[in-house]
């Protein structure tokens, strides 16, 4: 394996989670919309777009397996074949963090469907500290003093951001009731250290064996798509044997299960040319970007003094934490 150039892999490290920042923002927005929306009842199943986004994962990744093998589809099939049916029992370790994300995602929902959307992403931010801790014991990984020290000014900026949504509020915060409000937070914080455990287990596998990520990305694909069709049957069986799997879907459900399966993607590239520490800070970003997205085109957010330092704090904890963290350090050096 040729080592990157570290300029070229900081390159890409930086616009890999800006993509993520912008894909977080997105899929919040949208997803939360897609929940909220009054219809006739014939709302989609959650289940059922889990389900889709990893089809669509799947197939994504075989096409860039196939990309990778210069299009010839016996290079590809030989490679599957020898990656995952003849290695059965390292094909099983991506059970563990597929299995995990598959409840994760499925818990997303949950959450979006009793939070509002800054809620949900501020408490989502937990996440950076789970991951940083499981980072820390699983992978070995040391964070220097400016790291952990980022961390706090992570939280702190994030508490600064909230700060006025949580006085302000929005009408639509003050209906939901108490009991939304607790499913919802319950929903976020397992799902907090559901992300936490299942990326660090993944970047281990990923930077452990030297095999193409978008492989282990069909693996993973593959358990998620058997577990979340099992969720669905469990969960939703009945309603799907009346009206169908694809029941309530529109144009806004098939945007979010694409906006979900591209994030897993983008998600997958952080990790390799990142951490997953440095994931959890793009997803900082993009509540900074959801607010001026209210800001600025829905007019339904003023930001104040408090917003402004905390967004600051938020910035300037990233770079702290992404600065002098050198690409050939941490967990693939340890094993
Ligand atoms: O919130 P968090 O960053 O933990 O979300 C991870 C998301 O990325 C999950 O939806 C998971 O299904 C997806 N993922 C993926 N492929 C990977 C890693 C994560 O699709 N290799």
């Amino acid at each position: 394996p040729v080592m990157m150039s570290s300029t070229h892999s900081r390159r890409m490290k930086y616009m890999f989670l800006g993509v993520l920042v912008l894909q977080t923002t997105s899929l919040v927005l949208i997803m939360r919309y897609s929940r909220t929306l009054t219809g006739d009842g014939s709302r989609y199943l959650t289940s059922s777009a889990v389900v889709s986004a990893e089809v669509i994962k799947i197939i994504i990744c075989t096409l860039l397996v196939l990309m990778e093998k210069n299009f010839s589809v016996r290079a590809m099939n030989q490679l599957l074949t020898e990656e995952i049916l003849s290695k059965p029992l390292e094909t099983m370790k991506l059970a563990i963090p597929a299995g995990i994300y598959t409840l994760q995602n499925n818990l997303l929902y949950v959450a979006l469907s009793n939070l509002d959307a800054t809620t949900y992403q501020v408490t989502y931010q937990l996440k950076i500290l789970t991951t940083a801790l499981f980072s820390v014991s699983m992978l070995g990984k040391r964070l220097v003093s400016n790291q952990w020290l980022s961390l706090l000014l992570l939280l702190a900026g994030v508490t600064l951001v909230q700060w006025p949504t949580a006085s302000v509020g929005d009408s639509e915060e003050k209906v939901l009731s108490a009991s939304f409000q607790f499913v919802g937070l319950m929903a976020v914080l397992t799902a907090c250290i559901f992300s936490g455990f299942a990326g660090v287990y993944f970047e281990k596998i990923l930077k452990e064996a030297k095999q193409s990520l978008w492989v282990r990305n069909v693996q993973l694909g593959l358990f998620g798509f058997v577990f979340s069709t099992l969720g669905m049957m469990v969960y939703d069986g009945e309603r799907v044997a009346q009206s169908g799997m694809f029941q309530g879907y529109n144009k806004i459900t098939c945007t979010v299960v694409v906006l979900q399966a591209l994030g897993g993607l983008v998600v997958a590239l952080v990790m390799k040319y990142a951490d997953n520490i440095l994931k959890g800070f793009a997803t900082s970003l993009s509540i900074i970007v959801s607010m001026l997205i209210s800001y600025f085109l829905l007019g339904d957010f003023n930001p104040t003094g408090m917003f402004f330092s905390g967004a600051a704090l938020v910035i300037a904890a990233t770079f702290l934490y992404g600065y002098e963290h050198k690409p050939a350090s941490g967990s693939a050096e340890k094993v």
